[in-house]
């Protein structure tokens, strides 16, 4: 049986249409100092009308897979994190195992919101080293402009749209690969971010469109707290796991909701700053997709060379939660 993981491959794809916090002025009452003093925030991507979660997954899952230099057909499984598919089904791991070409590949979406990439990972672990799956396409995409409800201030300014792919495959070296994980879920804080309309508890009808029951609905200052606590709680955890302190992390990439929760994460986790990668400021919170896109990021940026410690921590709707300790 394969020992552990390793990421082959890297991509991510954000659409072309910068909304910029000037623009969203225009929109709801607010301003480019609120946003930007309150989250970090100055733009974010929005797709095209046209663009569905899987356009945004293929074109990230393209990039990752000739990064890994890996054929679709020799994938295995194809995951995709989102809380934004196409539809309720087919998943949209099948709409884009059909148009990668995948035809060797189980698809299977994983719904965890914005820990999703996350959860993936650990799934992909599991899975990998059952030996079972050898080539595995994880793919994390969102279109939260699709449920933004774009005359709440208190949440429209902070989402964004977008898709990041790995290509993952076993590695038999002891310590290098996903070296601990943390994966949690509090159901019942669920109703901090949650979209109410929809699925079988509220079908679509007149009413729940007239009251805007299908855009997404978040209690921000309560989520904060609990945000910060489950993202030190994640990060302490996986660490501990590994018998790693935090001076050993090469680079923190935690998910990317507000420049203030990373920080204060950071400052209790206890690594500096210039450790920890940040792009809420160009993107804003693209759910599930934060953090892969962020990893390919760092990767092209030259932030991550071969034998470092990376940390990637997540918190999300559910409310979920998990950090896994990878050894590039
Ligand atoms: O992906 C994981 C899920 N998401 C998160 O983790 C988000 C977590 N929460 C946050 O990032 C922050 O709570 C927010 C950025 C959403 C809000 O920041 P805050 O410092 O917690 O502000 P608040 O909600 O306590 O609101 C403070 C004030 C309120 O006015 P009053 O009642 O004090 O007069 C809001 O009405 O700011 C007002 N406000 C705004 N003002 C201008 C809320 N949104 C806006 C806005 N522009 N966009």
């Amino acid at each position: 049986m394969p020992k552990n993981i390793k990421i082959i491959g890297v991509g991510s794809y954000l659409p072309e249409k910068i909304l910029t916090n000037v623009d969203i002025e225009k929109i709801v009452d607010t301003t480019d100092e609120w946003i930007t003093e309150r989250t970090g925030i100055k733009e974010r991507r929005i797709a095209r009308k046209d663009q569905a979660t899987s356009d945004l997954g293929i074109e990230a899952a393209k990039k990752a897979l000739e990064d890994a230099s890996v054929d679709p057909k020799e994938l295995d499984l194809i995951l995709v994190a989102t809380i934004t598919p196409d539809m309720s089904f087919p998943s949209t791991a099948c709409i884009i195992q059909d148009k990668l070409g995948a035809e060797n590949a189980a698809a299977l979406d994983i719904s965890a919101a914005c820990s999703g990439f996350v959860y993936g990972l650990v799934v992909c672990h599991s899975l990998i080293c059952q030996g079972q799956y050898k080539k595995v396409l994880l793919v994390a995409a969102e279109t939260l402009s699709k449920i933004t409800n774009w005359e709440d201030r208190g949440t429209c300014v902070l989402l964004g749209d977008g898709a990041g792919a790995v290509v993952v495959t076993s590695c038999d070296c002891e310590n290098e690969g996903l070296l601990a994980s943390s994966l949690g879920a509090i159901g019942s804080a669920g109703k901090l971010l949650y979209l109410p309309a929809g699925g079988s508890r509220n079908p679509a009808t007149h009413e729940t469109i007239d009251e805007k029951m299908h855009y997404l609905r978040m209690q921000g200052n309560e989520l904060f707290k609990v945000a910060v606590k489950s993202l030190v709680d994640a990060a302490k955890d996986v660490m501990q796991k590994a018998k790693v302190t935090s001076e050993d992390i090469a680079l923190f990439i935690p998910h990317q909701a507000n420049v203030r929760i990373i920080n204060a994460t950071a400052k209790r986790v206890g690594i500096p700053k210039e450790k920890v990668f940040i792009n809420v400021n160009k993107y804003g919170n693209t759910s599930a997709a934060t953090i892969p896109i962020a990893l390919n990021e760092a990767l092209r940026a030259g932030r991550i060379k071969k034998g470092d410690l990376i940390l990637l921590d997540a918190f999300g709707g559910g409310l979920t939660w998990g950090a896994v300790l990878l050894r590039w």
